[in-house]
């Protein structure tokens, strides 16, 4: 059950004008940000951009306010009419969205510093933050940039990317901006999910940040293992990397996670209830037993369809006689079909990796598993890799996330739970 706080939340959501900051900072990829503010009010969002000093080097003030047709805000010293800029931009803003994010910005803001309009209007806002990182691939991997946008993420800020490609310095790899038509369709489907911050109260507003708080989530990782005698089994080659990511993710969000692991060589993500298994039997029985007191469940595991229907108990010898030996193959229980079956399922989550026709496949899967989302990748891509690329299906079709690494994607996945949730 929802908690109070949640249901309130819920019936805040209303349909008004949206209104944002668009923070822009200095780097190349500003000038996506002109395309952008255009995308945006294309949609009936109000856009009041303000800008680093920096950020002016590569787009000229001159150009967003005449995209957006509004005073561009640039200088803490330009007072407004009562002095309070950074104040009032913030309380009339349903979101400040930043893209391009700096590394150096990014780090400011994980500091809590503020030195410049853009910075102290983020500080002072009441409402919530999205950003845009946009760095070198080096800057981006780095454990300082890492280490802030972690703690930015578990204050409640929203990061929307980086994707991986070609870069501006000649180099290829993460720290690419989204493209502005991916971030105009997030930032407006944020703005119509989220509550509206001049209806919001401190406390509420804080619930929006962590936006998991009140949840239980039940996810399952990694392989199994199904015994065919005493030291030999059949598994696959699934490392647990992507189901441990979206325990972390779901981990930054707040939420309650239990993960059921099959065996991983992974390091335990911290705060999480890890329960370990070996066979799909196992991990059959630990879901089983948690399934109804959980809010959302997903299904990362890579299930052995099959085990072998009698297992020996002592390591089987080489016969000299026989030249060959036939193992007797039983099917598995279903996990994820059990928890979409039950009476009152939780939000259910499937994965599939396929070898070829991808898309055909998952879209077969998801509705022969009956379940509202499932997220789909190449297996030769996907299994024991860092990075990744995702699809995700469901009743409005699909969705395509950009490549990138396992957790960045299992954060993209969780936000989008979130939006089906919510509607
Ligand atoms: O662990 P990594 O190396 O990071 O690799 C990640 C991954 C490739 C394993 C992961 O991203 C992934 O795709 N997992 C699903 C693998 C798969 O193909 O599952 P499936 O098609 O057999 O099953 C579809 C869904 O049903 C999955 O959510 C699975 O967990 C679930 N299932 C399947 C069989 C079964 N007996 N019980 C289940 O719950």
């Amino acid at each position: 059950m929802p908690s109070l706080s949640c249901k309130m939340r819920i019936i805040m959501e209303q349909t008004q004008i949206k209104r944002i900051v668009l923070g822009l900072t200095g780097g190349i990829a500003a000038y996506k940000a002109a395309e952008l503010s255009r995308l945006l009010m294309k949609q009936d969002v109000e856009v009041q951009v303000a800008m680093t000093e920096a950020a002016c080097h590569f787009i000229t003030p001159a150009t967003m306010q005449a995209l957006t047709g509004r005073p561009v805000l640039v200088n803490q010293w330009d007072a407004a009419e009562n002095g309070m800029a950074h104040i009032d931009t913030s309380r009339a803003a349903d979101a400040i969205v930043i893209a391009p994010a700096t590394a150096d910005f990014i780090a400011k803001l994980a500091h809590g510093l503020a030195d410049d309009l853009l910075s102290t209007l983020c500080l002072a806002r009441d409402c919530p933050l999205l950003l845009a990182p946009a760095m070198n691939r080096q800057m981006w991997a780095n454990a300082a940039t890492q280490r802030n946008i972690a703690q930015l993420i578990s204050d409640g800020v929203q990061v929307l990317g980086p994707a991986s490609g070609m870069q501006a310095c000649g180099e290829e790899g993460m720290g690419r901006m989204l493209e502005a038509g991916e971030l105009a369709s997030e930032i407006t489907a944020f703005l119509n999910s989220a509550p509206l911050s001049t209806t919001l109260t401190p406390t509420l507003s804080r619930l929006r940040e962590r936006e998991l708080d009140c949840l239980k989530i039940l996810i399952t990782a990694g392989p199994t293992y199904e015994a065919i005698d005493a030291v030999r089994g059949i598994t696959n080659r699934s490392s647990g990397k992507m189901g441990y990511a979206v325990a972390q993710a779901a981990l930054e969000l707040g939420a309650d996670v239990t993960l059921v692991s099959g065996p991983t060589s992974l390091d335990r993500p911290s705060g999480a209830k890890v329960v370990d298994v070996t066979s799909a039997a196992e991990m059959f029985e630990a879901v089983k037993q948690r399934a109804e007191d959980t809010n959302i469940f997903i299904g990362v595991a890579a299930v052995a369809d099959y085990r072998v229907a009698q297992p020996s108990e002592q390591k089987i010898k080489k016969s000299e006689s026989a030249d060959k030996l036939t193992l007797e193959l039983i099917p598995n229980p279903d996990i994820l079909a059990y928890v979409a079956n039950l009476p009152k399922p939780p939000f259910c989550v499937g994965f599939a990796a396929e070898s070829e026709n991808l898309r055909g496949f998952a879209a077969a899967k998801r509705k022969a598993k009956k379940i509202p989302l499932l997220a789909a990748n190449l297996a030769q891509q996907a299994i024991g890799s860092d990075d990744n690329d995702l699809i995700l299906f469901d009743d409005a079709g699909e969705h395509v996330l950009p490549h990138a690494d396992k957790l960045t994607l299992a954060r993209a996945l969780l936000q989008h739970i979130i939006r089906l949730r919510k509607k």
